[in-house]
């Protein structure tokens, strides 16, 4: 019988969401006379925060469930205009809806990561950005290495869109799924990502890339494969470059 791990995980946080909610909504509709509304709503957030301990999903979505009622009792609260709401909102599923499925946010490369790149491009070289995102490495890569030729492949719609305004046609940016791209004539392979995908990328790069070309992952370690080399970036995130030649 499957256990509770194998649902995604944003599934679980809903349904301890859900379960603490009503649960809490219940207590508060019978018993509102022992305690003031606040109590409630921060009640709800720590038995959602328990119930999500229960399901034993990742600390960040315990967090997220025990912070959610108080901040939402917050934001009913406030004169923030609900148009604002919509905003972010659609804001959030232009740049990230995929991430619940592909299980990769949207966070940006420090100046650095393309520094520590543009040194290690050989001459005249293909790169290939697997989940370009905004575009600020093969940004940075085109000032510094105008022999390169740049490439990017992006998910999610208005991030290939910045992308492609931003890059202009000094790189190609493709709007789709990093599964489909073809890696045989990359020179170097960059990924910043998630440790979610890449077991299955680093097979993705094994049977398509050619020996002697690099494969190089922002932070994230393949499980098992130990890289040729590690290069601290020294930024704010202490992020590092793991970098394995293919053979
Ligand atoms: C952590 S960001 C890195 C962005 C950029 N490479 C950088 O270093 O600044 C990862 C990006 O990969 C994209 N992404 C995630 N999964 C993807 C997939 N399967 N195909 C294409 N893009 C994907 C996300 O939308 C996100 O923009």
């Amino acid at each position: 019988m499957p256990g509770p791990q194998r649902l995604p995980s944003a599934l679980l946080a809903l349904v301890a969401q859900a379960v603490a909610v009503v649960a809490v909504g219940g207590l508060a509709i019978a018993l509102h006379h022992l305690a003031p509304l606040p109590f409630w709503i921060v009640l709800a957030g720590i038995v959602a925060a328990l119930l999500s301990r229960r399901l034993r999903l990742p600390s960040w979505w315990q967090a997220i469930n025990l912070a959610f009622p108080p901040l939402l009792g917050l934001a009913l609260q406030s004169s923030i205009d609900p148009a604002w709401y919509l905003a972010g909102f659609l804001l959030l599923a232009l740049t990230s809806s995929g991430v619940i499925r592909t299980r990769v946010p949207l966070y940006l490369s420090s100046p650095r990561a393309a520094e520590e790149l543009a040194a290690r491009l050989p001459a005249h070289a293909h790169l290939l950005d697997l989940g370009c995102g905004l575009g600020g490495p093969l940004a940075r890569l085109q000032r510094l290495r105008p022999d390169a030729s740049l490439e990017g492949v992006e998910a999610a719609p208005l991030n290939w869109l910045i992308s492609r305004l931003r890059l202009g046609r000094r790189a190609r940016v493709h709007l789709g799924s990093l599964w489909d791209a073809d890696l045989s004539a990359c020179d170097v392979v960059y990924a910043y990502l998630s440790p979610a995908p890449m077991a299955r990328l680093w097979e993705k790069a094994r049977g398509e890339m050619r020996p002697g070309s690099l494969f190089i992952s922002n932070t994230f370690a393949v499980p098992g494969v130990a890289p040729d080399e590690e290069v601290e970036l020294n930024d704010l995130s202490h992020a590092r470059l793991l970098i394995w030649r293919m053979r």
